[in-house]
């Protein structure tokens, strides 16, 4: 059998004690392979960045195993986290995060840097999914210069410049138009059936989830693996 991109074992995450406690997530267990998407879907509140900061070694569960290509990486310490995250994993998250410095094209070759690519090719590469996104015109702009939506494409181009296995979106597409965020997902689908990765898609939107491989439901910090509905009816 293939050794999962991603797997969570009974992961339980606690905020705060006594009766300012939240229970943000209960025993969850997830395997994301090779090739597939998988969609995360879920009211507010009931988990899912939590889930996509454990699953990107973020943030430490109360409880359970994180393995990342089959390494039990749970209690490895900060830096070589770091590290990982820097080769392995591309982050889009809720908000775009950019820095606020650097042009949109910066912004990708800035990653390229960190991970010692070379010249040319980080400049191809970052042509290349700015151009796919459909920013290389406005990829000489610093983040101020853009709108919400143009922001969170360098953002998605810039998750993808470190060429990880693991994908994950905190609902990148929150912020664009439905044709655009359809288009961004679509990019995210190509990105991972064609280069073989594996990636966690967070969405609000039950349109985009026709390009996903499978859905996953999360209530109440659980994952129901049941149609919208369905589950909460049976709790
Ligand atoms: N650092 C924290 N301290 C205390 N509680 C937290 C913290 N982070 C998250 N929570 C709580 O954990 C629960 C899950 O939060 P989470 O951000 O994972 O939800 P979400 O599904 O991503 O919601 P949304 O769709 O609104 O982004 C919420 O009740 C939230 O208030
Ligand atoms: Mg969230």
């Amino acid at each position: 059998m293939t050794t999962p991109v991603l797997e969570l074992t009974n992961i339980s995450k606690r905020f705060g004690e006594g009766e300012a406690r939240v229970d943000a997530l209960s025993a969850v267990s997830l395997r994301v392979v090779r090739g597939e998407l998988v969609a995360l879907i879920g009211p507010s509140g009931s988990g899912k960045s939590t889930l996509v900061s454990i699953a990107g070694a973020l943030l430490t569960p109360s409880e359970g195993r994180l393995y990342l290509n089959g390494e039990d990486i749970t209690d490895s310490p900060g830096q070589q986290r770091a590290r990982l995250r820097l080769r392995e994993i591309g982050f889009i998250f809720q908000g775009s995060n950019l820095i606020s410095y650097l042009t949109g094209r910066e912004q990708l070759l800035f990653i390229a840097d960190l991970i010692g690519l070379p010249n040319g090719d980080a400049r191809r590469q970052a042509y290349r999914l700015l151009d796919e996104l459909g920013m290389a015109r406005r990829a000489d702009h610093y983040p101020e210069e853009l709108s919400g939506g143009e922001r969170q494409r360098i953002a998605i181009a810039r998750a993808l410049m470190n060429d990880p296995a693991l994908i994950l979106a905190d609902e990148p597409t929150a912020s664009l138009d439905s044709r655009r965020g359809r288009a961004v997902v679509e990019l995210l689908a190509r990105e991972v059936h064609e280069r073989d990765k594996a990636a966690v898609l967070v969405t609000h939107d039950e349109r985009l989830l026709d390009l996903c491989d499978r859905v996953v439901h999360i209530a109440d910090g659980r994952l129901t693996g049941m149609p919208v509905g369905a589950g909460s009816a049976a709790m």
